[in-house]
Order: structure tokens, then sequence, then C-alpha cells
């Protein structure tokens, strides 16, 4: 017999079912709240006390700083699999077997062309344009040349939308980020696998042999696994409700590329570089910039720190930082503004500001500092992020759908004017 929560509003009381997680989190199941109180609803702007809906994906605990796959430890994941085989669990539910991956690989690589005509889309951009602008553009240009609405109930047809999806999108990334730089556009390499295939569309030169780095390719692997999905977070939740509309693939990842721009988002992964670089350029005055993040009154914040879940480390954070060391090392090469990061790491945990409000270092902190490394300039940091993500914006959006969920229309509080008579011009 599962709990009951009673609510009392204007001398009545209600009762409310207590539903309980996998990891015994507790939610109270207002679906018939403003049914059965005729018109009473709950208010929380930015969501911070309301969940979506219930999911198989990935668990968060932001007190014990915990992040699971499908039941799978991000640590784990990281060090024992690559990223599109996380890509398969997240998607489908389970690691692959030798064959499923062999024809996962294969699926995707059959989609890794874009129709020529994308490349007249992408002329229409000024050099320059951010990428971001681009790939979100171009994500939603993907269904002009994909016009058939897929079936939900057909898991053939869903295979195919994520498995091209999962194809095309590299490579609109990477033709975003020639097309930023001037430079020409790299197709898909077949014979590579798909995140070494990543860094040749990013910077083969068609006159030179380009040359792998194996070292790079398993850094970013990694640094990709660690961005693959990270349950209801701002971009996810835009992807569930614009395909709650029965909006297609396309178009709901589209939008959550969009969301994901913000710097208060995976835009703060740009942030964080150019923070550190102002930082570098005053001098490393570490000190002065955590003065400025306290002070309520300068609108700076310290970009890459803080998270609305993890009230403790984020396990991610932890795991960047050291890859961004090992990273270093193996490549026999140093960034001035990493000495700068961990010196503001170190300075803030140790500052009450910090500590009180449970502000510790996001995913965004030190990503950035290894996707310069790997020779990504700073715009492309967040279309790294993206790349990262659309395995879980893929999964979010599939099990929303498989799940029927009705579409997403929160209610509002209206504080407005009351009924008032129309005022003519010469009344006003
Ligand atoms: C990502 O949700 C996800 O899972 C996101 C993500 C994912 O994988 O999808 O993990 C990826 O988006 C990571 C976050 C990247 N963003 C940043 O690094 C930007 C800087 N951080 C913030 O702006 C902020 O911490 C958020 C947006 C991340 C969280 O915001 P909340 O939960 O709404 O918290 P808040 O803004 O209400 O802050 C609570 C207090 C406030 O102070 P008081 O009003 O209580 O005095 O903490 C302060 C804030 O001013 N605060 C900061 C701060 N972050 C919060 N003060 C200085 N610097 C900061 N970075």
């Amino acid at each position: 017999m599962s709990e009951i929560a009673k609510l009392i509003v204007q001398g009545k009381e209600y009762e409310f079912p207590v539903v309980v997680g996998t990891e015994d989190e507790v939610a109270i199941d207002v679906k018939k709240l403003r049914s059965s109180t005729g018109g009473i609803i709950t208010i929380d702007p930015g969501f911070k006390n309301t969940g979506s809906c219930e999911s198989k994906i990935t668990f968060l605990d932001g007190e014990k700083g915990i992040l699971r796959h499908r039941g799978y430890a991000i640590e784990e994941l990281t060090k024992k699999a690559s990223f599109l085989e996380v890509a398969y669990l997240i998607i489908f539910g389970e690691l692959p077997t030798r064959e499923q991956y062999a024809k996962w690989e294969k699926d995707i690589q059959h989609h890794a062309l874009l129709n020529e005509e994308m490349k007249d889309i992408i002329d229409g951009f000024p050099t320059g344009a951010h990428p971001m602008g681009m790939v979100a553009s171009l994500t939603n240009a993907l269904t002009a040349f994909n016009p058939a609405t897929v079936d939900i109930t057909s898991s053939e047809e869903i295979y195919t939308a994520i498995t091209k999806l999962m194809g095309k999108f590299p490579v609109l990334a990477a033709w975003s980020h020639c097309k930023n730089q001037g430079a020409p556009f790299n197709y898909a390499d077949n014979s590579l696998d798909y995140v070494a295939n990543i860094m040749q569309m990013m910077f083969r030169i068609p006159t030179e042999e380009y040359k792998l780095n194996p070292i790079a390719v398993k850094a970013l692997d990694e640094l990709l696994i660690l961005h693959e999905d990270h349950e209801q977070n701002c971009s996810t939740s835009t992807v569930r409700i614009v395909g709650s509309s029965e909006a297609g693939l396309f178009a709901s990842v589209s939008s959550g590329v969009s969301a994901l721009w913000g710097r208060l988002h995976g835009g703060a992964n740009q942030a964080v570089l150019e923070m550190l670089e102002n930082i570098q350029k005053d001098g490393g005055d570490v000190e002065k910039y955590i003065a400025k993040a306290k002070d309520k009154n300068d609108p700076f914040r310290l970009m890459g720190f803080g998270h609305r879940v993890y009230k403790n480390f984020d396990p991610r954070a932890r795991i960047i930082k050291k890859a961004a060391d090992e990273l270093f090392a193996d490549l026999g090469t140093s960034d001035p503004v990493l000495a700068i990061a961990k010196h503001l790491e170190e300075v803030a945990l140790k500052d009450e500001y910090f500590a009180e409000r449970k502000l510790y270092p996001n995913v965004d902190f030190y990503s950035g500092i290894i996707y310069r490394a790997l020779g990504f300039p700073v715009h492309m940091f967040t279309v790294m992020f993206a790349i990262g993500r659309l395995p879980g914006w893929i999964a979010q959006w599939r099990e929303m759908r498989l799940n029927g969920e009705p579409i997403g229309r929160p209610r509002q509080l209206y504080t407005g004017y009351a009924l008032r008579d129309f005022v003519p011009f010469d009344k006003r």
C-alpha cells in the first residue's frame, strides 16, 4: 500500500499518492491536483522542485555525486566502454553484444553522408558565423531531406531515424566548423571509428595526410562519454517538451541544440575558457575574480561552478580534471590556464560563500581546456558538448514518445490586471 501525502488548503484536506523511485527518491503524484481541488495548481519557476517524468535512463544523486546510465556508474563506463557503445546503452537500455555493436556502427556509417544541397544552406551563412547557430539550423534542415513523419509504433522507422541522426550530426557539426574557418569540407572516412572520424572531419587538410593521434582520440572519446546524458537538464527537457507535441526527432533535437547554447548551460564551457583567459590577461589574480563572483552587485559569475542537482562534486568534473592532467602529460604539453583553473577551484572551495551554497566545479569547468588541447577553437566547445549529448537527447525523446506522454503544457498563476474597459485614444 503506497504512502499518502495530505494537503490542507483553504480548510479542506486532500490526499495524493506518494511514489518512490528505484533509489528511494520520493515524489508526490499531483496528476489529479487541479481536478480534485477545483483548480489549485503548484508553482515552481525553473522546476527546481518539480519532476517532469519518470525515466529509466539516467540516475543522478546530487548529494553523493553519483551519475549512472541504465544502472552503470559513469566511472566504469568511461574506463571500459566507447562513446558509441554507451550511446547504444543509453538509447536502447542494454550494453550491445558484439553483433549488435557491429550492426549499430555500420548502420550509423551508412548514414554519414549529407545531401550535397546542404552545402547551399551552409553557403547562406557568413564565414565566421557561430557554429552553434549553424548546427541548430542544419539539424532542423535534415527534415527537408527526410520529410516523412516517423511512425513511432515502428521500431524499424525509429531505429532508422536514430542512426541517420547519429551519422549525420557529427558531419554537419564538422562542416559548420569548416565553414566558420573558411576551410574545405571533409567527408566521413568509414574506415575509422566514430570519434576518430570526428577528429579527421574537423581537422584534416585535403592537401596533407591527416595523422590521427590515438591519445587525443581516446581523450575525446572519454570526454564525449561524460556528456552523453544528464537526466532532465535544460536542453533535454526542451527536447522532450518539443517532442511531446509529436514534432519529429530532428526538429526536437534542433531545439535542444538551441537550449544548450545558453551560457548557463552548455555554453558555459566556452564562457569558462574566456573567463580563465581574462584572469590570465589580468595577471592571474584569482582572488579578484572570486570576490567579483561573490559580489551581488557584480553580474560576474564563476562560470563552470555550481549545479542545479550536484550539491557536492560533479563526478564528471573530477574525471575530466584527471584526464586533462593525463592528456598534457601524454602530449608533453601544458596550458597555463589549467593551473589558473586549479588555483581558482582551490581558493573557491575554501571560501564560505561557495561552501555555504554548495558550489563545486561542474562538467564545464575543465572540459574546455581539453577541447583546446585537442585543437578545437573556443566557439566549437559547445558544439562538442552537443555531439556528446546527442545520444541522451535521442534516448529521452524515444522514451517520452514510447511512453505516450501527454503534450507538455504547464499552467501559470495570472497576476496581471483584472477585467477593465477599453480606453479610446483620446482618453489615454
Ligand atoms: C550544465 O542541469 C544539468 O544537468 C546541466 C549540465 C548537463 O550535463 O546537462 O550539468 C550541464 O549546464 C552545467 C552548468 C553550467 N553552467 C555554469 O557553469 C554557469 C555558472 N553556474 C550557474 O549560473 C548556476 O550555478 C547554475 C545555472 C548552474 C545553477 O543555477 P541554480 O540551480 O538556479 O542556482 P541559483 O542560480 O539559484 O544559485 C544559487 C545561489 C545564488 O546565490 P544566492 O541568491 O542564494 O545568494 O548560488 C549562487 C547564486 O547567485 N551561484 C553562483 C554561481 N552559481 C550559483 N554564484 C557565483 N558563481 C556561480 N557560478
